[in-house]
């Protein structure tokens, strides 16, 4: 099987599929969206939504990916022809595009705050002031732009520089690095006095939070988001494997690592919160506003932590980054039978620029167009999270459960004959494709 693609080894493509689900997701959304959606309710039904939704669509992202051996258009196309399920790649690669321009630019946010902890400017903020402090930066112009450009440069670096070289070599300094820290500051938070209050909120449900239907669908929209699913990632990834690796025991470590992480990133952050006395439900300014001001009130070592976490988080980032802006890279390879270099400046470039009006629009220049309403920033997020990200796992599901022929498909995920593969068909057929329906209505009505 060697058709001259790349390919990962079978470490590396673990460590690069929970490095691409392993990001913002976990620490900047899971803990602002938990926060906001009542804590331990909502991680009950999240981990819920992973396992009955999440596990089945990335196995079958994996599958689709290594049977079709191309990027995600490619590969529905490959397995089967002339069939309109290519119309889910095209979703895909558009999300890819689509969220990597925003991404970028809140990993942009992620990389200056680094830098205003290295380099000692955010000693000069005061009790009570990082509200300004952000709401200071992210207003800007230059600024924002700025560090959304130098965060990029450094995911098309890599991209650029290829699949083993660049895409596998990161994860694997990154992922061990990111766990090791993620730990520390775990162990670290879990001694501060709000340690109780903050592990109550993550672990004892309100049950009357269960009566939310806006629970439910934050809860599937985390999950998709997290697990880098519904828009081909999975299945770009998938097409640089080789044959031997066992689908579903990688399906299920992916999902492991990426929930346990989300966890410890809750427990890094919840008992920070609560014991200052900050609310849990600040919204997506709870890991620039409020976290920095419990590293504020931990004096010298808070200037550490400060440190340690966000370059947690901007390495986390950056793992993510590049498997969206690969998507898009794989596909305008084969598309256009450019060079991997030329590919990634290219495709590099022009997300980056769709990406600026997002990072002018949060305080910025660009505050007053509104599109819907919303911020360009937000109305992009909103776009394809809402809805561009369960319809794409709706046609994935679809396409495995209903489309492709299911020897084949049980056949490529190593699952004929097994009680386990007939339940993953019929989750595909029936179980998922009805919960993503329902949220993609509420979504649609909400
Ligand atoms: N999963 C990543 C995170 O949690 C983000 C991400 C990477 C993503 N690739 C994706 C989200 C594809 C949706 C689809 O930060």
């Amino acid at each position: 099987m060697s058709n001259g693609r790349e390919r990962f080894s079978k470490l590396g493509f673990i460590l690069a599929a929970v490095g691409s689900a392993v990001g913002l997701g976990n620490v900047w959304r899971f803990s602002y969206v938990a926060g906001d959606s009542g804590g331990a309710a909502f991680l009950l039904i999240y981990i819920l939504c992973i396992f009955l939704v999440g596990l089945p669509v990335l196995l079958a992202e994996f599958s689709i990916g290594r049977k079709g051996q191309q990027d995600v258009v490619g590969s529905f196309n490959a397995i089967s022809p002339q069939k309109p399920w290519a119309i889910g790649g095209f979703l895909g690669v558009a999300s890819a595009f689509l969220i990597l321009s925003f991404y970028g630019v809140i990993a942009g946010w992620v990389v200056y705050f680094l830098y205003s902890y290295v380099t000692g400017a955010t000693g000069n903020v005061g009790t009570g002031e990082y509200g300004d402090f952000f709401g200071a930066f992210i207003g800007g112009a230059a600024g924002p732009v700025f560090w959304q450009v130098l965060f990029m440069i450094f995911v098309v670096a890599i991209v650029f520089s290829g699949v083993k070289k660049g895409i596998e070599l990161s994860n694997k300094i990154f992922m061990p690095l990111l766990a090791v820290i993620l730990i520390f500051l775990a162990g670290y938070s879990l001694t501060l006095d709000g340690a109780g209050e903050g592990l109550t909120f993550l672990f004892t449900p309100d049950w009357s939070a269960f009566a939310q239907p806006g629970v439910y669908a934050a809860a599937i929209g985390q999950a998709f988001f997290t697990l880098s699913l519904g828009m081909g990632a999975m299945i770009t990834y998938a097409s640089y494997l080789p044959k031997d690796t066992n689908l579903p025991s990688a399906a299920g470590t992916v999902v492991t690592f990426d929930t346990l992480f989300a966890i410890v990133a809750g427990l890094v952050i919840f008992p920070a919160v609560f014991t200052f006395g900050l609310e849990p439900g600040a919204g997506p300014g709870l890991i620039f506003i409020t976290l920095p001001e419990v590293f504020n009130q931990m004096g010298g070592t808070g200037t550490l932590f400060g440190i340690l976490f966000f370059f947690l988080v901007a390495i986390a980032a950056l793992s993510s980054a590049i498997s969206l802006l690969e998507v898009s890279v794989a596909y305008a390879m084969r598309k256009f039978n450019w060079t991997r270099r030329f590919s990634a400046v290219v495709v590099g470039a022009v997300v980056t620029l769709f990406g600026i009006p997002s990072a002018l629009s949060q305080g910025g220049p660009l505050s007053e167009f509104t599109i819907f309403g919303l911020p360009f920033l937000d109305a992009v997020d909103t776009l394809t999270d809402k809805y561009f990200l369960p319809l794409g796992g709706l046609v994935i599901a679809l396409f495995v459960g209903w489309g492709w022929n299911k020897v084949d498909a049980l056949k490529e995920t190593g699952l004929t004959n097994s009680a386990l593969g007939t339940a993953w068909i019929w989750f595909l057929r029936i179980v998922a494709p009805l919960g993503i329906a329902v949220i993609l209505l509420l979504n649609i009505l909400g």
